[in-house]
């Protein structure tokens, strides 16, 4: 009946042999991870039928820490990932993106060695528009296994990432993992409720012409961002000599995906509007699982003043400046942020050295 696919359940027993002293907790927890990203694909599929879409509590909604509203499927997609977790005894404490504070395994449960943060439902602003959207999950080592998880066990940077994941919940609803040895992305078949193994060591190609960036914050963007836009803009005729295609869909799982199946860049970079913020996104449950990911499949992630996962964590909800995708794109942002940093670009806007560079000049 499977025609020799593999499932997940199937992959991750495989892989559970494979490592050696491996109690089965793992294993189970990424189990448990998948059962959860079912049943919020199920609640995301059924839509308006379900009585899923719209803004979740009275009167314009309720607001996460974020200050942002929080849509019925953000709390239903929480509450599903803290449900489907909590008892296993696998988790030591979990966090999520639509709780202030971090979630502690109630005394009734065991306490597992694991910690797992979450963005239950990310790119949900667009879930009225029946866009895709998805969930992203980062596990670490909790430094006291077995003990209940203290504020400061989560702040690791991403280098620690054990696992990490995400779901999207698109056309297909795909499963998207790494344990650090390559990208293995699934496919929900609705038939047998597993996802199958469908895109075994997916590589994310090194050149790409395509990026992906909120061009209506282009007037808070920093010199190194607007260099490297303006260049692609100028397409065949300018420095880069060729035309460059952009996407922006407003929902970084979609984005993620569609440079882990045929590269581009993606950028949520330092602008003037979230200076203060840190950035726009959030690192533990979304900059640090993308960028795993991304740089499991021969990707970049980087801040632009850095690598994402060597940022170092003070706080739960900490935001940072996101920029991945293609290695060679992602290397030349880098390079015009190290040429900021050190002086040698132009800091405005009428500078002649962008002027020279940009097609929209006028004279
Ligand atoms: P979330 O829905 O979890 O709050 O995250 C949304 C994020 C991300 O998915 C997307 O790339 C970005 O916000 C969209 O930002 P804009 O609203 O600036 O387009
Ligand atoms: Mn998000
Ligand atoms: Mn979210």
């Amino acid at each position: 009946m499977l025609d020799g696919r593999t499932t997940l359940t199937q992959f991750i027993i495989e892989e559970q042999r494979r490592a050696t002293g491996a109690t089965g907790d793992f294993s189970g927890l990424l189990y448990d991870i998948s059962t959860a990203c079912k049943i919020i694909s199920n609640a995301v599929s059924k839509g308006a039928l379900a009585g899923m879409l719209g803004v979740h509590g009275e009167a314009g909604g309720s607001t996460n820490i974020q200050g942002e509203t929080q849509k019925k499927l953000d709390v239903i997609s929480n509450d599903v990932m803290i449900q489907s977790n909590i008892w296993s005894g696998h988790l030591a404490g979990m966090a999520s993106e639509e709780m202030d504070d971090f979630i502690p395994i109630p005394p009734q449960y065991p306490h597992g060695k694991y910690l797992l943060v979450f963005d239950p439902l990310d790119g949900s602003s667009n879930i009225d528009a029946n866009i895709s959207v998805g969930t992203i999950f980062s596990i670490l080592m909790c430094p006291n296994a077995g003990a209940n998880a203290t504020l400061e066990d989560f702040l690791q940077p991403g280098t620690e990432q054990v696992c990490a994941g995400f779901a999207l919940y698109g056309p297909s609803t795909m499963l998207v993992l790494t344990t650090g040895n390559g990208v293995n992305a699934f496919t929900l078949d609705r038939d047998i409720g597993e996802f199958v193994l469908t895109h075994p060591n997916m590589t994310i190609p090194a050149e790409t012409s395509e990026f992906a960036i909120n061009a209506s914050n282009e007037r808070f963007w920093e010199p190194p961002i607007r260099r490297y836009v303006e260049e692609c803009l100028a397409g065949k005729t300018g420095p880069r000599g060729r035309d460059f295609n952009m996407r922006w869909i407003a929902s970084m799982v979609a984005e993620a995906y569609r440079i882990l199946t045929r590269g581009g860049v993606f950028l949520y970079p330092l602008d003037e509007k979230t200076r203060s913020k840190g950035g726009r996104l959030r690192l533990l449950y979304e900059a640090n699982p993308i960028g795993f990911i991304i740089e499991q499949a021969g990707g970049v992630a980087i801040t632009g003043r850095g690598r994402v996962m060597d940022v170092m964590p003070g706080e739960l909800h900490q935001r940072v400046p996101v920029i991945f995708g293609s290695k060679s794109e992602i290397e030349r942002i880098a390079a015009y942020h190290q040429d900021y940093i050190d002086g040698k670009e132009p800091t405005t806007d009428s500078s002649p050295l962008f002027s020279t560079r940009s097609l929209f000049r006028t004279q």
